[in-house]
């Protein structure tokens, strides 16, 4: 069975700040996020999708689209990833990257956009890297992305 997680020891150090290590460890999550997008299961709509968590400490958590006969099942890639990092105790997102096969730039969903703003400081957004098969990368905090986000606490 594949490992869920991947450590990226070489870039291991408490104080770097995010900007630096989305910056130093975007390639790997773009890698990562590509992996996980061949085990998508998406036989409804044709489009996998991979997603890949990073975390303070350089561990990455990957997630896939996976759909359901009955459509309004379907998880996307985002919300897995970020799942299964918090299924492990790990609340500590620095970032998440999107890979999908769409030519144009592919940015998280409305309902995967609230769910990253959970885990996400007001002083440290958590960063989007979208990608696009294409070639293209933005990396951008998810308070662009979602202003005002919906909160209880
Ligand atoms: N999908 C994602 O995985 N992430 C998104 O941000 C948007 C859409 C998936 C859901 C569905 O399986 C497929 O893409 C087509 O909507």
């Amino acid at each position: 069975m594949r490992e869920q997680s991947t450590m990226v020891t070489d870039l291991l150090q408490t104080d770097i700040d995010h900007a630096t290590l989305v910056h130093d460890l975007q390639g790997e999550i773009i890698a990562a996020a590509r992996e996980a997008q061949a085990a998508a299961y998406a036989p409804y709509s044709n489009f996998p999708v991979g997603a890949a968590v990073l975390l303070s400490d350089g561990t990455i958590y990957r997630g896939c689209n996976i759909e359901n006969a009955s459509f309004g099942l379907t998880v996307c890639a985002e919300r897995v990833a970020i799942f299964n990092a918090i299924a492990d105790g790990r609340m500590d997102i620095v970032a998440i990257a999107l890979v999908t096969t769409a030519a144009r730039l592919a940015k998280p969903c409305g309902a995967c956009r609230q769910v990253i703003s959970e885990f996400s400081q007001a002083d440290n957004p958590i960063m989007i890297v979208s990608t696009c098969a294409g070639g293209d990368v933005c990396v951008e905090p998810i308070s662009a992305l979602l202003p005002d986000n919906f909160t209880l606490l």
